[in-house]
């Protein structure tokens, strides 16, 4: 059998802002399709940064990111920003047409697809985050984790390489976090996740990555970095007060 492209390569990634701020220094790693992987770092460590420039929304720094072997660039920027779909931390950023239905049918409509194709294509994004119900909703109207589903939604839509998203447990109620959870569980697409919030970490991604000032630091499963209290603690990141990685079973690794 043909080995299967991975679904992102990144390769000596440098990054400095504008202001001469160097954010990314050299960061190399690879997730192969059907992965789930966790992106863990301290604030400041660049997480936000790479995320950009996984769909060339920041470029002009130094080395290499291909999406399913497809170099991330000027040239193949329409086909880039369809294989990588960003739920950015903020469902507001993402959510801004009248209903739920408009907002999911923008990304397929505006690469072409129209009438029962794109209808088709809208109600099985809606339903794989269990939102098929609020199609001609107003998304303003909607609770925030409501919101960040539509948010997934819109980018499932676009039948996505990897989908990749930042905080997405940030400001979700227990109920609304753990369906969430079930839902990015369910789907049958590669993620990478950059996340604060360990525990999901070990529940939804048997692999992480730590990134710490630009470089990754740690790549391993996350059941035996988490349980690793030296590099925890050289990179600020603190589990909750009473969680022990060692008790909870990890994440099933489905890619392999
Ligand atoms: N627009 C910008 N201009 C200059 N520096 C920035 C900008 N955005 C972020 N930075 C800096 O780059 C570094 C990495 O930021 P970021 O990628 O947002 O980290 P993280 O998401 O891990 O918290 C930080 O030191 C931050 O202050
Ligand atoms: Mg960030």
């Amino acid at each position: 059998m043909d080995p299967v492209t991975p679904s992102l390569e990144v390769a000596r990634l440098a990054f400095a802002y504008p202001d001469g701020h160097q954010a990314l220094f050299g960061v190399d790693f690879t997730v192969a399709r059907g992965e789930r992987v966790a992106l863990l770092g301290p604030n400041g460590a660049g997480k936000t940064t790479l995320v950009l420039h996984l769909n060339g929304i920041l470029t002009g720094g130094t080395g290499t990111v291909k999406v399913a072997g497809l170099p991330v660039g000027k040239k193949h920027m329409t086909e880039i920003r369809r294989r990588v779909g960003i739920v950015f931390q903020d469902p507001d950023d993402q959510l801004f047409m009248p209903t739920v239905r408009e907002d999911v049918a923008f990304g397929p409509a505006t690469a072409g697809l129209k009438g029962a194709e794109l209808e088709a294509r809208v109600d099985r994004a809606l339903e794989q985050v269990g939102m098929a119900d609020f199609k001609d909703r107003p998304p303003h109207h909607l609770s925030f984790g409501q919101r960040r589903r539509v948010a997934v939604a819109t980018v499932l839509a676009m039948e996505p390489e990897i989908l990749v998203l930042d905080e997405p447990s940030s400001n979700l109620d227990p109920a609304s976090r753990r369906e969430l959870a079930d839902i990015l569980r369910s789907l049958d697409v590669t993620v990478l996740m950059v996340t604060h919030d360990l525990p999901y970490a070990l529940e939804l991604c048997p692999r992480s990555l730590i990134l710490s000032e630009g470089v990754i630091t740690a790549d391993g499963k996350t059941g035996q970095l988490l349980a690793d209290d030296t590099l925890m603690r050289a990179h600020r990141l603190e589990l909750p007060y009473g969680f022990d990685p060692r008790s909870v079973p990890s994440a099933v690794d489905r890619s392999r």
